[in-house]
């Protein structure tokens, strides 16, 4: 179990409080005369609290992907950063997202990963609630026996649902209620990839079930893993071997308007061939576009890798503000052969690649994490030309926090 510093309680800092918010409108300036955030967005707990309000519940973020509870009556909890929460597949199998704590005396409705029949029962004093969240029983509570009480509205004090979306898989919340719409949200990505998948491809996505998740704990801060993923500028360095295969110079930037995502593509991609055997391709790719493979990280915590034969899920966990859990869940195109015997060695190795490839990033992230400790650093400064979708990312944090 995971304990977190959070103190609900706590008074929370204002930003001028905790960081110099003249260093953020200089994130904010052009790039040749921008500095990155400051340190303290990467080394304050204070600051944390601030970002979990303004980054995470302000936001469409992520908490997990429908793949990690398929069944009806499958649930898991997730901590947000000190605010507990549960995901629950409900019986028309629709994924719902509940703060998890019970409305009568504020237990905390669910510890660990669970299948559940047809209700949440507290454990505490038994109140029950359907899986839309709907409270359903309150043994004795008009005393011995008495499950009723005229003076207690049942319907008043369901369980309470938290704004979420599903899009391809990735369960998105809105903790506070005050972001627009999902659907007008990710239009602009969904646009930039028209020319790739199309609703209908959309929903041919399979997730890989046996070699299509795993998990890497770093200690970093969530932001370096963004950062990072953003940019082709390390390939050479970080990644000698993938540079071999698609070198920096078939990289290029993307910055998307608004500013709710950047990344990279690479215009070589080599489809996973192993003697005859290859996944499933998305059937409306655009021929031109055929060796495209795109890489982009959706502000805040998510970053997705679409190629032709696969697409992945990578989502980060923040733990504290020097630990994120990293998440990564492979899907594959078309029907159940996706995760047939025949092609089970080919998911193996993809997965083992894409893996490695993370753990190289590992170590460049860790290693910022350690830089920001310095007091003389500013922020740094980015090159005009190789950092513009790390540019892209560190004025959109800077702008939903001033
Ligand atoms: S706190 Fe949940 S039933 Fe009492
Ligand atoms: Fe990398």
């Amino acid at each position: 179990m995971i304990f977190f510093f959070v103190d609900q309680n706590y008074k929370n800092k204002t930003l001028t409080e905790i960081l110099d918010v003249n260093k953020l409108k200089a994130v904010r300036k052009p790039i040749e005369a921008a500095n990155g955030l400051p340190n303290e967005c990467y080394t304050s707990k204070d600051y944390l609290i601030f970002e979990r309000d303004k980054i995470f519940c302000d936001k469409w973020s992520v908490v997990g992907v429908g793949s990690s509870i398929p069944n009806p009556g499958d649930v898991k909890p997730y901590n947000l950063l000190g605010i507990p929460l549960i995901l629950v597949r409900d019986i028309d199998k629709r994924i719902r997202v509940f703060h998890n704590v019970c409305s009568h005396r504020g237990f905390k409705l669910i510890d660990k990963p669970c299948q559940l029949k047809n209700v949440i029962r507290c454990p505490y004093h038994s109140w029950s609630y359907d899986l839309k969240g709907r409270l359903i029983a309150t043994p004795h509570i008009g005393g011995l026996n008495k499950h009723q009480s005229e003076k207690f509205v049942k319907s008043k004090n369901n369980l309470k649902e938290i704004k979420s979306k599903v899009w391809m898989d990735i369960i998105f919340v809105n903790i506070n209620s005050n972001e627009i719409d999902f659907d007008e949200y990710i239009k602009p990505l969904e646009q930039r990839w028209s020319e790739f998948i199309n609703k209908e491809d959309q929903k041919s996505i399979v997730y890989s079930n046996d070699y299509g998740y795993f998990n890497l704990k770093v200690k970093s801060n969530w932001k370096f893993a963004i950062e990072n993923y953003c940019e082709s500028y390390h390939l050479p360095t970080i990644h000698p071997q993938l540079n071999k295969v698609s070198n920096i110079n078939d990289h290029y930037h993307i910055q998307g308007l608004p500013n709710r995502f950047a990344g990279q593509g690479s215009k070589k991609y080599q489809q996973f061939i192993k003697g005859n055997k290859k996944f499933n391709t998305f059937g409306n790719w655009e021929k031109s576009r055929l060796k495209n493979s795109e890489y982009i990280a959706l502000f805040p915590n998510v970053m997705i890798g679409l190629h032709i034969d696969h697409f992945y899920v990578f989502w980060l966990e923040p733990l504290a503000i020097n630990k994120t859990k990293e998440h990564m869940q492979m899907y594959y195109v078309g029907n159940d052969s996706a995760n047939g015997e025949e092609l089970k060695e080919l998911r193996k190795e993809n997965s083992r690649f894409w893996k490695n490839v993370m753990l190289e990033d590992i170590n460049a992230i860790e290693g910022m994490q350690e830089g920001r400790n310095s007091p003389v650093y500013n922020g740094g400064n980015f090159s005009p030309v190789m950092d513009q979708p790390t540019h892209q990312f560190h004025k959109w944090v800077a702008g939903n926090l001033i």
